[in-house]
């Protein structure tokens, strides 16, 4: 179990009592037994109350809280307070302050403001933390603990001084000699060479395009030095306080700058927030990708979510307010797809500050509100789902996620500024989401053991990925590639030859040149399908032109191709197909991989298969059915045939 210490699915949220008279903490206990919580986060951005001035601490009131909580029988993912130091440090320290690309300083009176390379922040950080787990290591109450806040959410890099001798030292490391440097950051171009170690700078504001290749390494080097952070931390806190796991929240699929893939390796238990875009149509078909993507970098295994909203956020434009039995279908959604944990932001609605109009468990209308009740009622149902702790999800088909072509795609100067990496990927995953066939995400080296990989955009395509894709085709397996990939190389340099270098000789075709659409422009497929955005034209060198375009500047050329190569089938969409559009192209490919979309299901049916179980949510307005057998948790009643999900209702099935 990922918290060996708990012994239930984790429920509750962020819990900020220092926001409150401590005359209220016992209530807040009292209603957390109510609502079934048994696990909150305390202590987050507490740095100030902790250490009100430097080396000065005060844990009496944490003592408090924490033996309050354990008296009530709720576990502690206990949080150093590092995402928000205090303002004594930052006056005392002021190199420690954050600076933007444009060399603005930033200031205190939020969070995150500091530099992550700041030696001073960094010894600071690690005293703290140091602090903490020597007095809280031995408290019943903790269970895990939870480092930092959403590193680099607000500071994912900085540009100081500091920041460009730590970024030179990590060159250094990387290149080892300037010739090579000037090399991989083909400095021949705009006459950028560089004759000394000390004449570069951190990716600074440039008056027009900067050096693509610069860019990419000082990402690489920014999210180096986040997870350095991260490391000293946990490091500090396996030392005083062993067996006790240490998780940091990411922010996956909606934080372009960390690569998740390279953190999930670090930490004991793999956690997400996961805030929901409340505008967007069909928003829980992103939470499902989201989810799926958190427990793709756990390695399959269970993950918590950290923080999701009851309702509503405080930071979007307009921020709705979850439709009835939302918070239940968005909840038991990142169960279905591996989540051993439901936490919430937060536990009681702040009364003041930036985040007082954003949505709690326990609302500022209090215990007679619909989200207390729903709060309530979800506590409840996770009793009856505690079978399902601990299985594994299993899955149909494999996508590729690669957060360094996503860093790549959307620098400046591409042939179109709609280019997207998040949206391709969205694309597809809503067309499987639909069909009922669960995404495996995997990393571009890493082809998954499923029949079908889907490639949605990678434009950065290295020659290890290359090699990675050719051997899953040649051994059987059936790829689907979408535009502007294979195109660039680890320093964003052109691979050599025809586009799409990487991927030429596996997809067999080249493109002669790249044709992006005007914004309000579409174009026409002859098999009735419509795109836009971007078409290029295709010579089939292999490949077998399968669809073609009828109009738009690459008229009559091909579209969309297949390219059989050894035992499986390469196909390449070189166009902006929406979901609906890429029915035809996906329907042809799953039959080339055996796949059979689950057409008897309602497309607004959502059906993950977790160890022995079936869990459907249904998001749609009617009640669906779903052939099966078995026991149903929510309701404990026996099911002998077909199973009725009332419309809006989630029903889990234990089929063995
Ligand atoms: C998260 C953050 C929380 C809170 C929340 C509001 O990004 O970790 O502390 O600010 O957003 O939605």
């Amino acid at each position: 179990m990922i918290i060996p210490r708990l012994d239930r699915i984790a429920y509750g949220g962020d819990y900020n009592p220092e926001q409150w008279p401590p005359e209220v903490w016992p209530e807040d206990v009292r209603l957390m037994r109510e609502a079934g919580v048994n696990l909150v986060t305390v202590g987050v951005f507490s740095w100030a109350q902790l250490e009100p001035a430097e080396g000065e601490y005060r844990f009496d009131w944490l003592d408090r809280v924490l033996d309050l909580l354990h008296g009530g029988g709720i576990a502690v993912d206990l949080a150093t307070p590092t995402a928000a130091p205090p303002a004594w440090l930052t006056h005392r320290y002021p190199a420690s302050r954050l600076v933007g690309r444009a060399g603005q300083v930033f200031g205190t009176g939020a969070r995150q403001s500091f530099c992550p390379s700041s030696p001073d922040y960094r010894a600071a950080a690690a005293r703290i933390t140091e602090q903490l787990a020597t007095r809280y290591a031995g408290h019943p109450a903790l269970v895990l603990w939870h480092a930092h806040n959403e590193y680099g959410c607000h500071n994912p890099s900085c540009y100081c001084e500091t920041s460009a001798a730590a970024f030179r030292t990590w060159l250094r490391r990387r290149y080892g000699e300037l010739a090579a440097l000037n090399a991989a950051w083909s400095t021949t171009f705009w006459g950028q060479r560089y004759g000394d170690w000390a004449e570069i700078e951190p990716a600074r504001l440039t008056p027009t395009a900067g050096n693509p290749a610069q860019q990419l390494d000082f990402l690489r080097f920014s999210a180096e030095e986040h997870l350095a952070n991260f490391r000293a931390e946990r490091d500090i806190l396996h030392r005083l306080s062993p067996g006790i796991p240490v998780t940091t929240n990411f922010m996956i699929a909606s934080c372009k700058t960390m690569d998740y893939w390279r953190w999930a390796d670090e930490v004991d238990v793999v956690s997400n927030d996961h805030y929901l875009r409340a505008e967007q149509a069909d928003n829980h078909i992103e939470l499902a990708m989201a989810a799926d993507l958190t427990r793709a970098v756990a390695g399959g295994r269970p993950w918590l979510v950290l923080e999701h909203s009851t309702s509503a956020v405080n930071w979007q434009p307009r921020n709705i307010a979850k439709r009835p039995g939302e918070l239940r279908r968005n909840s038991l959604a990142h169960l279905a797809r591996g989540a051993d944990g439901l936490l919430f932001f937060q536990w009681r609605a702040s009364r003041f500050g930036a985040e007082k109009f954003h949505s709690a468990m326990l609302p500022h209308g209090g215990t007679e509100t619909q989200v207390w009740r729903d709060v309530v009622a979800l506590g409840a149902a996770l009793d009856s789902l505690g079978p399902v702790r601990g299985t594994t999800v299993r899955a149909d088909v494999g996508m590729v996620w690669d957060w360094e072509s996503w860093w790549a795609l959307e620098l400046d100067c591409r042939p179109s500024v709609d280019l997207d990496y998040v949206e391709r990927v969205h694309a597809y995953y809503e067309w499987l989401w639909r069909a009922h066939l669960t995404v495996e995400f995997v990393r571009p080296t890493d082809p998954p053991d499923h029949p079908l990989l889907i490639v949605p955009s990678l434009y950065l395509t290295t020659a290890e990925t290359a090699t990675a894709l050719t051997r899953y085709v040649e051994n059987g397996g059936t790829l689907v590639v979408s535009y502007f990939s294979g195109i660039v190389d680890a320093n964003d340099a052109v691979h050599p030859g025809p586009h799409p270098g990487a991927l030429r000789d596996l997809l067999g075709l080249t493109v002669e040149e790249f044709r992006p659409l005007r914004s309000d422009e579409s174009v026409h497929l002859d098999n009735g399908a419509t795109a836009d955005t971007w078409t290029e034209l295709i010579t089939p060198r292999g490949a077998t032109p399968i669809l073609s375009y009828l109009d738009g500047p690459a008229a009559a050329a091909p579209a969309v191709t297949r390219h059989p190569v050894g035992g499986g089938v390469a196909w390449y969409v070189s166009t902006r197909l929406r979901a609906g559009d890429l029915d035809d192209v996906l329907r042809r490919a799953c039959a080339d991989a055996g796949l059979a979309p689950r057409d008897d299901l309602p497309a607004d049916l959502e059906l993950v298969r977790r160890g022995p179980f079936r869990i459907a949510i249904n998001h749609a307005d009617q009640d669906a059915k779903l052939p099966a057998t078995g026991t149903e948790l929510l309701t404990g009643s026996p099911c002998d045939g077909l199973l009725h999900i009332p419309a809006g209702e989630v029903r889990v099935i234990r089929t063995d």
